[in-house]
């Protein structure tokens, strides 16, 4: 049998016969290209997320406990100046790095666009979002005497669009041989009966797998490696939306490298039982983020005997590793979450078809699910208005504004101390 037959076969047993009638009227080129694709689509493990759509999400008969956690503002003098001292030192000697995740869609901002090339109104001229990490690192690295190799994770999707706009602002000043681009991987888009969405090009529609991919992809884009040769120990991991982002926290590393554990998260309270964050908790005693959207209800309003959110320390996307959890993280396989979603797709008359209602399931695995590989976390409570600036919708909460409010009084705050 040929390749083809082979192909053919194999889609039959996943009931995707609109992709052989595709086949069959492609020319040679289209043809080969689309049959080399498939080869390196895993069907089995699509057709089994598909399949898990249909089960509940079950976190029932596990053990749930909230997380323990040091507040920063509470700290002893003695205690701050000794993890300070640890975190120091890591920068000091050039033994760390950061990795900011650009490849998200940003959707919800309405931002035609990579998401860190959005300009938030701020102090008048605007300030890009890379722009805004840019500064951060920058202040990081005339502190610590030191230049922070900076990886920027972008999707098939945006990469181009990603690089070009960096090399037109000049990586804002930040030294280009220090930033390396690196890109996610994809899962194809499946609709709600099972079959694989078909683009505009031909192929099978596939879409950015979730910030999850971030290990793997470092693993197998040699980034991971490249932290090795330069000696790198840890690593800061982030999101490319939060104007007030800390990518060089040294409390939060000297914490962790004090505590002896191989991941470390800054959290902030969560500002009201249904923010949109997700939450930390201990299941089954390892360290867990729940999301907001599988955050069962009753547990968002617990409350502890102070009257506290029992479940209210925030991930706000400000995690540290040590490059041996990052090669552990990125060899394991994480788990996927399925969102439903709108996509364009190609029918089986060769027509585009744009729709108004969700019609498919995107699948992603999320950064903070390798957080149960390990025993512990080391969690710093931060204050939201020194740490989190979140741009995320167009308008309302998480949105430019509030955002550009927070960055604002922050500033303002710090050159009055100064
Ligand atoms: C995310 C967190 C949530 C946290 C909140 C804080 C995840 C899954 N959820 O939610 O727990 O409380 O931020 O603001 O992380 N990204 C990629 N590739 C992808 C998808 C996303 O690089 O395939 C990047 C985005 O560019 C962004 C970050 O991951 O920097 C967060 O992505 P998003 O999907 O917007 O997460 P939220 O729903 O905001």
């Amino acid at each position: 049998m040929n390749k083809e037959q082979d192909v053919i076969k194999m889609l039959e047993s996943y009931n995707q016969n609109h992709i052989i009638n595709l086949l069959k009227n492609l020319d040679e080129v289209k043809k080969q290209e689309l049959l080399e694709q498939i080869e390196k689509i895993d069907f089995h493990q699509i057709m089994e997320l598909y399949d898990n759509t249909k089960k509940e999400i079950e976190i029932k008969e596990s053990k749930i406990e909230p997380i323990s956690y040091l507040d920063k503002a509470k700290l002893s003098q003695e205690q701050k100046e000794k993890f300070d001292k640890l975190g120091e030192e890591i920068l000091r000697n050039g033994k760390y790095a950061v990795v900011t995740m650009a490849g998200g869609q940003g959707t919800r901002l309405g931002h035609t666009g990579p998401k860190g090339t959005f300009k938030l109104d701020v102090y008048g001229k605007g300030k890009y979002l890379f722009e805004i990490l840019k500064e951060n690192l920058e202040e990081a690295n005339k502190k610590y005497y030191t230049t922070i190799p900076w990886y920027i994770m972008t999707s098939k999707e945006n990469n181009s669009a990603t690089v070009e706009f960096l090399e037109k602002n000049n990586y804002f000043g930040y030294p280009k041989e220090a930033v390396t681009i690196f890109t996610q991987s994809e899962l194809p888009l499946v609709d709600f009966d099972g079959k694989l969405l078909i683009s505009k090009d031909m192929k099978i529609k596939e879409a950015s797998d979730g910030n999850g991919g971030t290990y793997s992809s470092l693993r197998a884009s040699g980034c991971l490696s490249d932290m090795k040769d330069k000696g790198i120990k840890w690593i800061f991991i982030g999101g490319v939306d939060n104007a007030l982002l800390k990518m060089a926290d040294v409390t939060l590393l000297g914490m962790a490298i004090d505590k002896n554990v191989q991941i470390a998260s800054k959290s902030v309270v969560k500002a009201n039982p249904h923010e949109k964050v997700g939450v930390f908790c201990k299941m089954n005693n390892h360290p867990k983020v729940i999301e907001y959207a599988e955050l069962p209800e009753s547990m968002a309003e617990e409350v502890d005997d102070d009257g506290e959110l029992k479940y209210g320390e925030s991930h706000i996307m400000c995690n540290l590793y040590t490059i041996e959890a990052i090669e552990k993280a990125s060899k394991e396989p994480l788990m996927y979450h399925s969102a439903v979603k709108k996509n364009s797709y190609i029918d089986e008359n060769g027509k585009e078809i744009i729709p108004e209602e969700p019609n498919s399931y995107k699948f992603e695995s999320f950064i903070f699910d390798a957080f149960e590989f390990f025993d512990d976390i080391a969690i710093l409570r931060g204050k939201r208005e020194d740490d989190f600036a979140p741009v995320k919708n167009k308008d309302g909460v998480d949105s430019p504004k509030t955002a550009k409010e927070l960055y604002e009084k922050y500033w303002n705050r710090q050159e009055k101390n100064n």
